[in-house]
């Protein structure tokens, strides 16, 4: 899959170096980028924008495919397991490739940390819970602690040292630098065996750059584009996307729940899978998928211990 942008018909060396410098420097980063957004970057009109990225996505086979093909895609989805057997069986058997799951919760109610346990799990075969892959963490808070990776992977019999190793690691500072580091992920999963890309959190830069009404529009287009560039990842890579969510108030409600995920439609169609969750007693968590046609409700009780996420 590590295809040179010049295979592409229509790239000869002076627009492979010019789409390199603007950052794409692969096909699938081109086969996924919309043509408008493409067009504006380099300068081309839209038209020829989008003759370039058709021609990188019939080259990646990503038109059309026949049903069969599909089931095949289909029957490669694997699973990584939570490390816990309550919140396993809550997801079907763990998280899942080819699909973008969501955690969602107010402060302190374990996001993180399932993110940090998944870093460690995926790197496990699949008889114990892993797919013998690497994750991608991206982390826009500053709260990944490789020091609780390296506790995790001591209780789970995990070599600490290799298991760092199987961790890539970036913090990024703002929306721009979000959407570009999703888009280099693209130049090196095949190759390093990425089976899991995190983003802890998907929505702080946003709430932290579009403030007020006027800019929700742009805000959730970004956020938009955002999904659809981590749902192709995840499809051409067969991979298994993490996003952490937070809560915000609905101050208008005055029955029932009165939080709600923030990220609004977007991120609640782009979401194959949204887990919500909540505190209880001690350091006892309540998971509840929510949103799910595939799921049956149900809730499932997890504990966050020294040894990151376990059952109770
Ligand atoms: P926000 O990012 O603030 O929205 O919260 P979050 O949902 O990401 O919460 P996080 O995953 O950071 O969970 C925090 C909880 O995990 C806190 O109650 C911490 O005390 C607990 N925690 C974090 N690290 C450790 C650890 O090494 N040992 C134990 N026992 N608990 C930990
Ligand atoms: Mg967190």
């Amino acid at each position: 899959m590590d295809l040179d942008l010049r295979s592409i018909k229509g790239i000869g060396p002076a627009m492979a170096e010019k789409l390199k410098s603007a950052g794409i420097t692969s096909v699938a980063e081109l086969a996924v980028i919309p043509a408008r957004e493409l067009s504006e970057l380099i300068g081309i009109s839209e038209e020829h924008a989008f003759k370039l990225t058709q021609a990188a996505r019939e080259v990646l086979g990503l038109d059309f495919i026949t049903a069969e093909e599909y089931y095949n895609r289909r029957s490669k989805l694997g699973h990584i397991s939570t490390g816990c057997r309550a919140l396993d069986e809550l997801l079907g058997g763990g998280i899942e490739t080819q699909a973008i799951t969501e955690f969602v919760g107010e402060f302190g109610t374990g996001k993180t940390q399932i993110c940090h346990q998944l870093a460690v799990m995926v790197q496990f075969p699949r008889e114990k819970g892993g797919l013998s892959g690497r994750a991608v963490y991206i982390d826009t808070e500053g709260t990944f602690r490789p020091e609780r990776i390296i506790q995790i992977a001591k209780y789970r019999g995990l070599d600490p040292k290799e298991a760092l190793k199987n961790i890539f690691y970036a913090r990024s500072y703002n929306s721009d630098h979000l959407l570009l580091l999703v888009d280099k992920v693209f130049n090196f999963a095949q190759s390093e065996n990425v089976k899991l890309v995190i983003i802890d959190s998907l929505i702080s830069h946003f709430r932290a750059e579009y403030l007020g009404r006027e800019h929700l529009a742009p805000r959730q287009q970004k956020i938009n584009m955002l999904i659809h560039k981590l749902q192709r990842m995840a499809d051409i890579f067969n991979i298994a996307v993490v996003i952490t969510n937070q809560v915000m108030a609905q101050p208008d409600v005055f029955f029932g729940n009165p939080s709600r995920p923030a990220g609004g439609n977007v991120v609640a169609h782009g979401a194959t899978y949204r887990i919500w969750l909540r505190k209880a007693k001690e350091m006892r968590r309540i998971a509840r998928i929510f949103d799910s046609p595939s799921h049956p409700e149900g809730e499932a009780v997890f504990r966050i211990s020294d040894e990151g996420i376990v059952d109770v």
